[in-house]
């Protein structure tokens, strides 16, 4: 079973990828599948500035493309670029991107400085009443 602190790490390694020139903010994600895989995904900004993707969004259009819909949990290390030194709570737009694919009450958000100081919290609690799917099947 994937650990936190292999998550963790993995969204480590993605921050190394983050394209971020104009912002200076590195970021990497790692989203676990209810497999067991993970998906990775970096910041990637643009000289446009409004087509800049969150490392978050990356992993998840990555897991989707590849016909992923079940998800677990996603870990997040993003700071200015070198040590890592705050929490990267997710935006705005990726929560509803979670909203989009995750059960609330069960996704669990790893935001970390390292594989040993994180916090977690259930999407529910980073976007409480959200809308989602079941609003429109109802
Ligand atoms: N960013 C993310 O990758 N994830 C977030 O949840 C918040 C912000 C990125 C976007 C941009 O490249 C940089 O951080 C500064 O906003």
């Amino acid at each position: 079973m994937t650990t936190q602190k292999e998550l963790i790490a993995a969204a480590q390694k993605a921050r190394q990828a983050s394209y971020s020139p104009y912002s200076g903010y590195q970021v990497g994600a790692a989203l676990l599948t209810d497999s067991g895989r993970i998906y990775t995904g970096c910041n990637i900004e643009n000289a446009a500035y409004a087509p800049t993707n969150c490392a978050e969004r990356t992993a998840f259009f990555k897991a989707v493309s590849e016909g992923e819909k079940n998800f677990l949990a996603i870990a997040i290390v993003g700071s200015p670029a070198g040590e890592v030194t705050q929490f990267a709570w997710p935006c705005g737009v990726c929560r509803q991107v979670m909203m989009e694919f995750c059960d609330p009450d069960g996704f669990e958000v790893i935001v970390a400085k390292s594989e040993t100081e994180y916090q977690t919290r259930k999407l529910a609690q980073l976007l409480p009443e959200g809308f989602g799917p079941s609003n429109l099947t109802e």
